[in-house]
């Protein structure tokens, strides 16, 4: 159901779902207690957000001398530009405050800047954020905001789920750090995938249980059924944070058993008493569950994409993808290449090609 509702929005571009203050702070957190200066000294854009709904420039202006920020920008969308249907009302903030323009009110972005204490009590905070109107609508994709990003160190938000592709090329195109929400699905895109087998973006740290609460101002339209009731929050399951920013979790060694104890002592039926079939037309082993890895296999194993949420680059080598259309990519021979992988004459599908660094 959550994942039809993600598919609807994405039909009717309907991107407005918050995200909620608690998960960016244990988000920001994980990344913190890895590195307590991750954030220091760095200019952080936060783009395709709105301070007035978006708890992401509350957090990093609440938290700007904590962290030690350089500079915090946050840019919004356009209200024209977003779907008619939302109607949204301006602020009292934005219609009361002396800049506040009409006809720019409704067609243009803004820029929401945090550098320096303005109000004079000797703290930097979202008491200090000054905002002006942008040239243009606040695309991400615009010249303006694009500028934006170049002159940023780090990229932080939950872009629209309907440009999803887009944004992330338009982040991962730079050398820039960065933090964002993403839909599993795109995993297993064609210029996706190898960010991952190349360690330039992994799995951040996640949402409890694997579960995304957005806000969201129209809960009824995408999400009859899933929203809430008490709190109107929309649930979604196939959500991740995504990055090229470095935690512990990411560490963790995945604790696994021999080939010969799977075989003993699985959990799973089809792995207890039979052990791992070999493909087709792959020399790799099938191993249908990731903790059914074997600890002691040297060759390469064919495993499910959820592999990713556990991978650790010191444990592990991402060799390539066999999923859906997507019939291998770089590492994988052209035989399966063409023809996906096959076990007992049945395509597998959604395979990722993994190895040991060192089996035990
Ligand atoms: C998923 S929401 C997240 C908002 C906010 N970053 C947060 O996490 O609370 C994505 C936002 O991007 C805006 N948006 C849609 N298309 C955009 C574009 N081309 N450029 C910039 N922002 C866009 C949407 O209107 C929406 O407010």
């Amino acid at each position: 159901m959550a994942n039809e509702n993600l598919g609807a929005a994405r039909k009717a571009k309907f991107d407005e779902f918050y995200t909620q203050y608690k998960d960016i702070e244990k988000e920001m957190n994980a990344y913190l207690d890895y590195d307590k200066d991750v954030f220091r000294d760095k200019t952080i854009l936060l783009p395709c957000d709105d301070p007035e709904w978006s708890n992401f420039t509350k957090y990093f202006a609440q938290n700007f001398e904590r962290l030690g920020l350089k500079k915090l920008i946050s840019t919004s969308y356009a209200p024209d530009s977003k779907p008619k249907e939302l109607d949204l009302q301006l602020s009292l903030f934005e219609t009361q405050n002396p800049k506040f323009d009409k006809m720019k009110a409704r067609s243009s972005g803004k820029i929401y800047t945090l550098t320096r204490d303005t109000t004079g009590d000797k703290k930097t905070n979202v008491e200090d954020l000054e905002w002006e109107y942008l040239d243009g609508d606040g695309d991400f994709r615009s010249a303006e905001v694009t500028a934006l990003r170049d002159e940023a160190d780090v990229i932080i938000t939950n872009p629209p789920f309907s440009l999803f592709r887009e944004f992330l090329e338009w982040t991962t195109s730079t050398k820039k750090s960065f933090v964002i929400i993403g839909s599993t699905n795109a995993i297993t895109y064609r210029e996706v995938f190898p960010l991952f087998k190349e360690n330039k973006m992994w799995f951040g740290n996640g949402f409890t249980a694997g579960n995304a609460y957005f806000a969201s101002p129209s809960t009824r339209e995408y999400a009859a059924g899933v929203a809430d009731s008490n709190t109107g929050l929309i649930k979604f399951r196939n959500v991740v944070w995504l990055t090229n920013l470095d935690h512990g979790r990411r560490h963790d060694e995945l604790t696994l058993m021999t080939e010969a104890d799977n075989i003993k002592f699985s959990k799973h039926k089809t792995v207890k008493g039979i052990g791992y079939p070999t493909f087709d037309n792959y020399e790799a082993i099938e191993i249908p569950f990731t903790d059914a890895i074997p600890s002691d296999y040297s060759g390469v194993m064919g495993v499910p994409i959820s592999f990713l949420s556990k991978y650790n680059p010191d444990q592990f080598e991402i060799l390539g993808l066999a999923a859906g259309n997507i019939r291998g990519l770089a590492g994988i021979p052209s035989k399966i290449n063409k023809d996906g992988p096959y076990v007992g004459g049945k395509l597998k599908y959604g395979r990722i090609f993994i190895k040991h660094k060192k089996a035990k």
